[in-house]
């Protein structure tokens, strides 16, 4: 509760409050009656005078981890409604918008200011999709960007089909990421080919080129000519599979997500090695990627009951990846593409006959920052044009 002589500063409706206990204790209180005291290096760390931050850039001039440890605050006050003056222990003084204050406090940590995830099933009734145009608008990114975000995929139809238009869609959302397989990749069945994906066998679900450090973050898969009646394209949310085996399996799940599989990729010219766990997760315990490629793991040599209980996890896995419960199952036609977060749904198609016609895909890679920032950015230059 807060006591009588506390003074609020600052306050959201129904949620946080910003209270000074004078002259020294500055306490942040949740709609729940909790409150905490405000450490006084972390409010030291966001003093935005210029002898603490070069104001152009936003970067902090003075190493914070020189701060003496003991810091505290030696007078706090309300200037004016919502502004607080500050003197640190030190000396420093510093002023703040008790509402910036709130506002830093509230921000969940990790990067949960986009668009929430919505883990979906092959019940997924609607597909994120939507209908592309060049040069398209500030509304029409962030619509894209949102659907994107929450679904982890979007598909586009009408992407003109020429050579190399994934790259305009790609440039959209973020950098292109180049690779040994170029910026702009081909995918449709060749002679010789140095990758499964260039035959028109059937691939299982699967996240690409684990082999790499980072993983690629954002797949577009552009589809110039479709003239066979198989290829369906396949996706599965790796986060909907995970907190489902979780539940189902927790010994699956726990060995999934603590043994480091080693995945390689090797040709003539390149040969790429990265070790990661199938379902890696974050500090949270929460499922951040997944790592599943059947045709190119190599579990480490285990002792044999380890082993037999790595390939028992893995089998369920996958077998809960494959199954429809959890797929979904689309064409792509000439103009279409996909684009799908690669760290979170894994991907894969049906098997086709070549003999049929021709199926050629073009794809190219992006970080998952991309997105990420454009959603930040189109949020502050939307609220701008209100
Ligand atoms: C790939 C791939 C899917 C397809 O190239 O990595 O998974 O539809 N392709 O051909
Ligand atoms: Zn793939």
């Amino acid at each position: 509760m807060i006591a009588e002589e506390d003074m609020i500063v600052a306050s959201q409706p129904g949620s946080l409050k910003l209270t000074i206990n004078s002259p020294t204790q500055l306490w942040i209180e949740d709609g729940g009656g909790r409150r905490m005291g405000i450490h006084p290096i972390w409010l030291r760390e966001r003093c935005q005078d210029t002898q603490s931050m070069d104001l152009l850039t936003g970067q902090r001039l003075q190493d914070p981890s020189d701060l003496d440890l003991d810091l505290s605050y030696a007078a706090l006050s309300e200037t004016e409604p919502g502004r607080l003056h500050v003197r640190f222990s030190d000396g420093h003084e510093a002023d703040f918008a008790a509402g910036e204050i709130l506002a830093e406090a509230a921000l969940p940590p990790g990067e949960n200011d986009v668009p929430a995830v919505e883990t979906w099933t092959g019940a997924l009734e609607h597909l994120p999709r939507a209908q592309w145009r060049a040069n398209p608008s500030d509304a029409d990114l962030m619509s894209w960007v949102k659907l994107f975000l929450r679904f982890g995929f979007i598909v586009f139809s009408g992407v003109p089909s020429e050579h190399h238009a994934v790259l305009e869609v790609a440039l959209a959302f973020g950098f292109a990421r180049e690779t040994n397989f170029g910026t702009v990749f081909d995918v449709r069945s060749i002679p010789n080919a140095t990758d499964l994906a260039y035959t028109p066998v059937k691939l299982e679900p699967h996240t690409d080129n684990p082999y790499r450090s980072p993983v690629p973050g954002v797949q577009l898969l552009h589809c110039l000519a479709n003239e066979t009646s198989g290829g369906l394209s396949t996706l599965v949310d790796g986060y909907a599979v995970g907190e489902a085996l979780r539940a189902r399996d927790p010994e699956a799940f726990r060995i999934l997500s603590t043994t480091a599989v080693r995945f390689r990729y090797r040709d003539k010219v390149t040969e790429l090695v990265a070790s990661a766990p199938p379902i890696e997760l974050d500090v949270n315990g929460r499922v951040k990627t997944i790592h599943f490629s059947p045709r190119l793991d190599f579990v480490p040599l285990l002792p044999p009951d380890e082993l037999t209980a790595y390939y028992r996890a893995r089998r369920v896995f996958d077998h809960l990846l494959r199954t429809p419960e959890f797929e979904i199952r689309f064409l792509l036609n000439a103009g279409d593409l996909v684009m799908f977060d690669n760290c979170r749904l894994l991907h894969g198609r049906t098997g086709f006959d070549p003999r049929e016609g021709l199926r050629h895909l073009q794809g190219c890679y992006i970080d998952i920052d991309g997105p990420r920032s454009l959603y930040r950015v189109l949020r502050r230059s939307l609220a701008a044009q209100i």
